[in-house]
């Protein structure tokens, strides 16, 4: 099954919610720096927080773009998942959609926080779905 790769920024809403999935976890690392040398080789999907309220140039956390930047990480993304908060209207989960399209993988799901159990249950049969016919 595919690894989860996420960003979680300290206030850790991301990280609650990929534990529940039952999947081997790596977390992105907060300090920039170490977030752009951070290298993961196995088939994952990406799980990114939305940010920014809408505004483009920071929905997608920073840490995220710098690890993105590494061609050997983006090859091995195969999925994407959102997390945001549904009260930012329009750009509900919009790092997701942004993310999925620049490296032409899917957007699998988009959650709020921590998602619920139907959440979870949805995201593990479409992963469960995805790896059987990758
Ligand atoms: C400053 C700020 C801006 C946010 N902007 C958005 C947004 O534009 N769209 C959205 O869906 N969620 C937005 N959120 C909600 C976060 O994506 C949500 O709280 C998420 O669970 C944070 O994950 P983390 O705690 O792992 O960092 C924003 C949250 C904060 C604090």
């Amino acid at each position: 099954m595919f690894d989860v790769v996420y960003f979680s920024s300290i206030s850790e809403n991301t990280k609650r919610f990929v534990e529940k999935f039952g999947l081997k976890t790596v977390r992105i690392p907060i300090k920039t720096d170490e977030a752009a040398n951070f290298v993961y080789e196995a088939e994952n999907v990406l799980v990114v927080p939305t940010y920014g309220s809408g505004e483009e140039k920071t929905t997608v956390p920073k840490q995220v773009i710098k690890f993105l930047n590494n061609p050997a990480n983006r090859k091995h993304v195969k999925a994407v998942i959102a997390t945001g908060n549904t009260n930012f209207g329009s750009s509900f989960g919009l790092a997701g959609d942004m993310v999925a399209q620049k490296l032409g993988v899917p957007l699998i799901y988009k959650a709020e926080i921590l998602g619920t159990p139907d959440d979870i249950e949805t995201i593990k049969e479409r992963l469960e779905q995805l790896w059987l016919t990758r």
